[in-house]
């Protein structure tokens, strides 16, 4: 059977986040309580989780081909490489250490899954399985994935714009911003079940745009990724991809999105607001209260000593189609 356990050659936290970040982060996570004992806790569920979500007769997560559009744009980047892409990602849901989410997810279910839209709207729909890659034409988005700890990737996505969706459901005067809710099920999510290793988030992890954010063309909701459906580390079967903010806004596994009147609480605001906004557009000039965004390491296929360190864009690189929307406010206070 296939397992995909990290090999020691791969790509850990400590390899992509510059090293002073990521030892203040283990640094304080430990005071916090979710590193010591908690390491040792999160590797014991690890291995508990292995050895029940990959017993002899269960197979592994299987993604299956796309049909799309190529993207007409973007030729000239570099895309990171999908190994990489599907390895090292952010997924507390199924432990907070890049490795585990690829390494825990395999069993994941995604069928049947149900995405529901509803809220301020006069069509509410709730969507099945089978609807998220048939009900709109699937396009391929190349798009640079700039993380708040300072790595990004280039990562050639598969989905279809969020507007076709909202207009779908034809939103009313009173849908101001538009909420997010990830999958809640501690028997398949281990961090949900379990605080230290699910990074001390109260669960289910919630995002929100504005709703001209999420009309814009960028916004997509993305169902694959290099050509396939998203393998479960990546936030299968649906997730929400928001090129010019940091990557936390891109919430994964989706099953609700509600149209609302009111600004929605989103995850990481909740935990930190001073170090994480609502808005949380990509700025250079707006550093994290802990460390430096105005550069960051571009994860390529170079190997472990491979130094990318590439000057941070406004908005990931994406001015001119969004800085529009912020114009007169001050993009630091609404960080
Ligand atoms: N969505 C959920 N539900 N849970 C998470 O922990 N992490 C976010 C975002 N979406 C996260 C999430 C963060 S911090 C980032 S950087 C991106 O997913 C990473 O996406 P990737 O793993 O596909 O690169």
């Amino acid at each position: 059977m296939l397992i995909n356990i990290p090999k020691k050659f791969d790509l850990n936290e400590s390899h992509v986040t510059d090293e002073p970040i990521y030892h203040e982060r283990r640094r304080l996570l430990k005071q916090m309580g979710f590193l010591g004992a908690g390491a040792l806790m999160s590797s014991a569920i690890a291995n508990n989780a292995k050895a029940g979500f990959f017993s002899d007769d269960e197979a592994p997560f299987q993604t299956r081909t796309l049909t799309y559009s190529k993207d007409p744009f973007n030729q000239t980047l570099i895309k990171t490489p999908e190994k990489k892409v599907i390895s090292h990602n952010n997924f507390y849901e199924f432990g907070s250490k890049k490795d585990q989410p690829a390494e825990l997810a395999q069993s994941f279910k995604v069928e049947p899954w149900q995405l529901k839209i509803s809220g301020e709207c006069d069509h509410p729909i709730t969507l099945d399985y089978d609807d998220l890659t048939k009900l709109f034409p699937l396009e391929e988005r190349i798009y640079r994935l700039r993380c708040v700890e300072a790595w990004s990737m280039v990562i050639p996505w598969i989905g279809f714009s969020l507007a076709s969706l909202l207009k779908k459901v034809a939103p009313n005067s009173r849908a101001n911003y538009v909420a997010f809710e990830t999958l809640y099920d501690p028997k398949q999510m281990p961090g949900q079940a379990n605080r230290r290793l699910g990074g001390g988030i109260k669960y289910p992890y919630v995002e929100g745009l504005r709703i001209d954010e999420a009309m814009n063309p960028l916004t997509l909701m993305s169902v694959g990724l290099y050509g396939k459906t998203l393998p479960p580390q990546n936030g299968a079967p649906i997730r929400l991809v928001v090129p010019w903010k940091y990557g936390f806004k891109s919430i994964k596994s989706i099953v609700g999105i509600k149209l609302v009147e009111h600004k929605p609480s989103t995850t990481w605001k909740k935990l930190a607001p001073k170090e994480y906004g609502f808005y949380a557009n990509v700025n250079p000039n707006h550093d994290h209260p802990r460390w430096s965004q105005a550069s960051e390491r571009r994860i390529t296929s170079g190997g472990l000593f491979t130094r990318n360190r590439i000057a941070t864009l406004p908005f990931n690189g994406y001015s001119e189609e969004v800085a529009d929307l912020y114009r007169g406010m001050n993009l630091s206070k609404h960080f």
